[in-house]
C-alpha cells in the first residue's frame, strides 16, 4: 500500500475498530516471540507513512505527533531520503569505518562540525575544529562520550541530572535516573557516577524565579557535592541533555547550561551535551545548544533524528578533546553508509529551510496548547522550544498533583481517535512531531486533543473548564 497525496490530505480516517484485524495478527504473534521488556501502549502496528501521517496495517491513517519517539525528522518516507537511500544501497551496504574509509564519514563529519560553535581551543585560538565518531544508536553515543571524558581527563567521576534518560547500556543507564524500574536487578552500576538537581520550574515549590531555580541547582553541585561527595578535580565531566527529554520536556533556563560551563572552565571538566533527542533541527536549530549564546559544549552526542530513521549515532567533540589513540574505541557498523546517506540528505533538508520550517511550526503548536491551556483547568503547563513541546497534567491548579492517569488515558485515547502522541515524565505528554507538519494538521490535532481530553477528564468525573 502507498499512501496517495488525499489519504494524506484526509487523516486522520479510522474506518475498523482498533486493532484492525490484521494489526491484532501482528500484535499475537509479536507476544509469542518479542521480548516483554518493551513498554508498548496502544496497539498501533505501522504499514505505511508520508509525511506526518502514518497508515496502520489495516489501511487506517493517524497524524504522527511522535516520530518514532523524534526520530523520523524529516517525516515518513521523504522522496529526498529515499533517493539517497536507494542510491547508496544500489552501490554498497557496509565495509565498516574501523578498518578502512569511505567518503560518506568525512563528509558528514564536516558537515555536522560546520553546524557546532566556534570555541577557544586549547592553545586559546578561536576554532570550529571538531572530530566526529559515529556509532548506531544514542546509548552507544552517551557511552562512548563518557569513555572519551574519562580518557581525556584521565578523572573518573560523572555528574548527571536527576530525571535524565540517557539509555540502557550499562554506562548510559549509569548516568541516567528516571524510573528505578531501569536498573532494579541490573546493579552494580558504573561506578563515580553522581545526580544533581535539574531546574524544572513550574514544580519549584518556593516560588523561585526560573533563574533563581537554576541558581539553586548550580550551588547544590558546588556547596552539595563539591568538597562533601567528590573533589571537583576529580570529575571528568558533567553530562546534560539542554532540554530534558524522557524527564518531561524540561526546559531549563540559558544561565544554567551556561553556569554549568563556568563550573567545567574553573575546575578543568568537560560538559557532554546529550543532544540524542533535542538535536539535529528538532528545537529550530541544529541543536538546542545553540539555541544559548556562548554555550559551546566539548563533547555533543547525537542520535534519533540523526538520520531521519536509520540507525545512526554521533559522539562531536572539539578537536583537541577527542585526541584518543587508534584502537582505544570503534563499532564495527558506526557510520553505516546507508545511514550516512540519509543523515547527508536530513542535513539538505534542515539547511534547505527545515529548520526554519520547525520553529515556526513549534511556535505555531505551542500558540494553539496555551488556547487549550485557557479552556482546560487539567493543563498545568506548555514548555518546550521548537517541536520539542512538552504539556503537564494536573489534578488541580493549587497543588499541582501529577495527573498521572489522565495523562495515560489521552494518550491512549488519542490513538483510537487518530492521533499519536506519548507522555514523557511523569504525568506530561510529549509532542514531537516530524518537522515537516503543517499548521493544518496542527489544527486538526489540536482539535483531536480538545475531544479526547473532554471524553477523559468526563470519564474521571473531572470538570474541564478553568
Ligand atoms: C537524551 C537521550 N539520550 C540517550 C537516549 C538513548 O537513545 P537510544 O534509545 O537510541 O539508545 C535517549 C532515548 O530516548 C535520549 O532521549
Amino acid at each position: 500500500m502507498v499512501l496517495s497525496q488525499e489519504q494524506v490530505a484526509a487523516a486522520p480516517q479510522i474506518n475498523t475498530a482498533l486493532p484492525g484485524p490484521k494489526a491484532a495478527a501482528i500484535i499475537e504473534r509479536d507476544k509469542k516471540v518479542i521480548s516483554p521488556s518493551y513498554t508498548r501502549g496502544y496497539p498501533f502496528v505501522i504499514g505505511d507513512g508520508n509525511g506526518a501521517v502514518a497508515a496502520d496495517v489495516d489501511g487506517n491513517t493517524f497524524l504522527d505527533y511522535c516520530a518514532g519517539i523524534a526520530v523520523c525528522a524529516t517525516g515518513h518516507n521523504h522522496p529526498h531520503l529515499v533517493k539517497k537511500v536507494q542510491e547508496q544501497a544500489g552501490q554498497f551496504f557496509h565495509m565498516s569505518g574501523t578498518d578502512f574509509y569511505y567518503e560518506h564519514m568525512p563528509e558528514l563529519a564536516e558537515r555536522l562540525g560546520a553546524t557546532m560553535p566556534e570555541y577557544i581551543d586549547d592553545k586559546g585560538n578561536r576554532s570550529k575544529a571538531y572530530r566526529t565518531f559515529f556509532c548506531n544508536s544514542g546509548a552507544e553515543a552517551v557511552e562512548g562520550a563518557l569513555k572519551l571524558a574519562r580518557y581525556h581527563t584521565g578523572r573518573q567521576t560523572i555528574i548527571s541530572f536527576y530525571r535524565s534518560f540517557h539509555g540502557r547500556t550499562y554506562g548510559a543507564m549509569s548516568v541516567t535516573a528516571s524510573k528505578s524500574v531501569q536498573k532494579k536487578r541490573f546493579r552494580p552500576l558504573v561506578p563515580s557516577v553522581h545526580h544533581a538537581h535539574y531546574p524544572y520550574h513550574y514544580r519549584e515549590p518556593h516560588g523561585a524565579t526560573p533563574e533563581e531555580t537554576a541558581a539553586y541547582c548550580l550551588k547544590y553541585i558546588e556547596e552539595n557535592l563539591f568538597g562533601k561527595v567528590v573533589q571537583p578535580d576529580e570529575v571528568a565531566a558533567i553530562l546534560v541533555e539542554p532540554i530534558q527529554g524522557e524527564g518531561g520536556y524540561v526546559v531549563p533556563p540559558d544561565g544554567f547550561l551556561l553556569g554549568l560551563q563556568a563550573m567545567a572552565k574553573q575546575h578543568g571538566f568537560l560538559i557532554i551535551a546529550d543532544e540524542v533527542q533535542a538535536g539535529m533541527g528538532r528545537t529550530g536549530d541544529y541543536w538546542a545548544s545553540n539555541q544559548v549564546p556562548g554555550f559551546e559544549p566539548d563533547i555533543l552526542t547525537s542520535a534519533k533524528g540523526l538520520a531521519s530513521g536509520l540507525p545512526l549515532g554521533a559522539i562531536l567533540a572539539k578537536h583537541h578533546v577527542m585526541n584518543w589513540p587508534p584502537g582505544v574505541h570503534a563499532s564495527t557498523f558506526g557510520g553505516n553508509p546507508v545511514a550516512c546517506a540519509a543523515a547527508l540528505a536530513t542535513l539538505d533538508l534542515l539547511d534547505d529551510g527545515l529548520c526554519d520550517h520547525a520553529k515556526q511550526q513549534g511556535e505555531y503548536l505551542m500558540a494553539k496548547l496555551k488556547t487549550l491551556q485557557s479552556k482546560f483547568a487539567c493543563i498545568g503547563d506548555i514548555r518546550g522550544r521548537g517541536l520539542m513541546v512538552g504539556m503537564e497534567l494536573i489534578t488541580d491548579a493549587a497543588t499541582k498533583g501529577k495527573a498521572k492517569a489522565l495523562r495515560d488515558d489521552i494518550v491512549d485515547t488519542a490513538f483510537y481517535h487518530g492521533l499519536i502522541i506519548l507522555g514523557c515524565g511523569e504525568n506530561s505528554i510529549r509532542f514531537s512531531p516530524p518537522l515537516v507538519i503543517t499548521n493544518e494538521q496542527t489544527d486538526k490535532a489540536i482539535d483531536i486533543l480538545a475531544t479526547v481530553m473532554t471524553e477523559c477528564l468526563a470519564k474521571q468525573k473531572q470538570p474541564v473548564g478553568v
